[in-house]
């Protein structure tokens, strides 16, 4: 928050002194409101977030939408869906939502309709995928494509290869892979199994210029080179990208090039061209579904009042225990395993567009912002660190996802069993457990007191720690498409609150820089003498390792 930002600062001041009245023992809210859960959760269709398990009361959330106010979060929403240039130390407008937008949609930016551009685009790739799909888009010896390869890093890796794998029920296209890391590990291993004949490459790049990816293309060429001739390589390769010039000189036919635009973040570019493995693997038609759940989030979020408005109460909450209660962290936990890599996609989109120390003019922020993100699927993460979740010193607000049908009726024991746990963690960490009960508990079973004196310390819970969940029916691309979009409208709002840039990540470009310094040195064809020591004896062990 700028200094100077005056309703905003006071706006803030009041819910730090509000903080000394809200709920400290949640088992006494609940018992003293039996309309706790009615007044803090709320519901878009068949999506239901409940927040009730948080230090919130009404006084707090009338405070939270004062703060948003003071921030002029509605006038922000509405000018990056109106295309103003909102990104503005790259000077660029955020219009990932356009992507998402329906047939009668127009979106202006400078004075242009862009929406000609976005449907031409997505009629191509339902072209493209329809042709692979179907096997009229053969590799270069006539066999049908049976495996797509997705070559790509970051924005063009994380939200494919996440929604892919959400989706796997609607998958009835070629297998699909992702290979991100430059480590020669990833794509080898990748490949190990597959045969070139049948193997289509989509390289994604909104700048066709990332290191890693580049350098994986060029391997996968090679691969197809050696096996096939270098003929074969315009049927085995497509790409995706905003630099299409770049992608010409890589030599991709211009058929298989599928462009999106400078307006489009790397992080929100699921539903452009990036998504073109997703269209592949469950068919056009479930891609067309996922953005229009996407798109009837971006309604919700536009249209409905802040204090009932899932993604603005979601970043209203993150907000709060980031900055009024100083939590350092927020654990995402999907009870639900085809969301393993919602994780790390969140910690892209939030990270990646949060973790900034200055404000959007450029003065040093006075709060803290963006979280530290992480998680796993519910229950594995159960008996891993959910240990520390429940007892340690820290306090880490939970976000759990869960769906009440899952897609194997014949294993709806195991889904019960999912979400008894899930319920029962987020339960747990709020009611904890106190020395008197954990006592009892152990003298009822008959243990003898001066081991229940010994013990009983280590099974206390503080409880009190909080969590919201997320419950949805059933995980299909319409309600992909609606969580995602959620995530990201929440990310939106919770940067206008710290007053940020959400949209520019400059935090990437120290390290790219010096790695592209340092290959030399570490080739040895340079010596590492303008390095610092600790480099250079990391160089110099590197070369004493290699020679042994
Ligand atoms: O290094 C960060 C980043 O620029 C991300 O923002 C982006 O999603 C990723 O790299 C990949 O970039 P590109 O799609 O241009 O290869």
């Amino acid at each position: 928050m700028a200094v100077t930002d005056a309703p905003l600062h006071s706006a803030l001041t009041a819910l730090r002194d509000d903080q000394a009245d809200t709920p400290k023992n949640m088992r006494e809210a609940f018992k003293a409101d039996p309309q706790r859960f009615a007044k803090f959760s709320l519901t878009d269709g068949d999506l239901l977030l409940d927040w009730s398990k948080c230090a919130v009361t009404a006084d707090t959330m009338a405070l939270l939408d004062k703060l948003a106010h003071a921030a002029r979060l509605p006038e922000r929403r509405d000018g990056m869906f109106s295309g103003k240039k909102i990104n503005v130390t790259e000077g660029r407008a955020v219009l990932h939502t356009a992507l998402r937008d329906g047939p009668g949609d127009t979106v202006l930016l400078d004075g242009k309709d862009v929406m000609g551009d976005v449907r031409a685009v997505l009629d191509a790739m339902a072209a493209f995928a329809d042709a692979v799909r179907s096997g009229a888009a053969p590799g270069a010896t006539g066999k049908k494509i049976t495996d797509i390869v997705n070559i790509g890093i970051g924005g063009s890796d994380l939200g494919p290869a996440m929604a892919t794998l959400a989706l796997a029920p609607y998958h009835d296209g070629p297998r699909a892979h992702y290979v991100s890391n430059v480590d020669g590990a990833h794509i080898h291993d990748t490949l190990k199994g597959l045969e070139p004949e049948t193997t289509l490459f989509i390289i994604a790049s909104k700048t066709f210029t990332t290191i890693e990816t580049m350098t994986n293309a060029e391997t996968a060429r090679k691969w197809v080179e050696k096996a096939l001739g270098k003929e074969a390589v315009s049927k085995h390769f497509a790409a995706v990208s905003t630099a299409l010039d770049k992608v010409a000189s890589f030599g991709i036919a211009p058929e298989r090039v599928f462009g999106f635009w400078d307006w489009v973040g790397g992080r929100y570019s699921l539903w452009s061209a990036i998504g073109l493995p997703i269209m592949i693997a469950v068919g056009p038609k479930n891609f067309r579904d996922f953005l229009a759940g996407a798109h009837e989030m971006d309604q919700h979020f536009k249209t409905a009042p802040l204090l009932k408005n899932i993604p603005v109460v979601m970043g209203l909450i993150g907000y709060f225990h980031r900055v009024v209660c100083g939590y350092p962290a927020r654990a995402v936990i999907p009870y639900d395993q085809r969301l393993s890599r919602l994780p790390a996609y969140l910690q892209q989109l939030d990270m990646e567009s949060n973790g900034k120390q200055v404000t959007v003019n450029g003065l040093r922020v006075t709060t803290p912002t963006g979280p530290l993100v992480w998680g796993e699927p519910g229950t594995n993460g159960q008996h891993a660190f959910f240990q520390l979740l429940h007892q340690g010193t820290d306090i880490i607000p939970v976000e759990f996802l869960a769906a009440a049908e899952g897609h194997e009726p014949e294993l709806r024991h195991h889904h019960d069993l999912l979400l008894a746990n899930c319920l029962a963690q987020s339960e747990a960490l709020m009611k904890g457990r106190t020395l008197e009960e954990a006592r009892r508990q152990m003298l009822t079973k008959g243990m003898p007191v001066e081991e229940v004196d010994r013990v009983a310390p280590h099974r206390v819970f503080p409880g009190n720690r909080p969590s919201v969940t997320l419950l949805y029916r059933k995980l299909d691309p319409h309600m992909l498409g609606r969580l995602i979009a959620l995530y990201e409208h929440r990310v939106f709002v919770e940067g206008v609150l710290y007053g940020i840039n959400s949209f520019d990540q400059w935090g990437v470009e120290l390290g790219k820089e010096l790695a592209t310094g340092l290959l030399p040195v570490v080739e040895g064809t340079e010596d590492a003498a303008r390095n610092d020591a600790s480099t250079a004896g990391l160089v110099r062990h590197i070369h004493q390792l290699r020679a042994a």
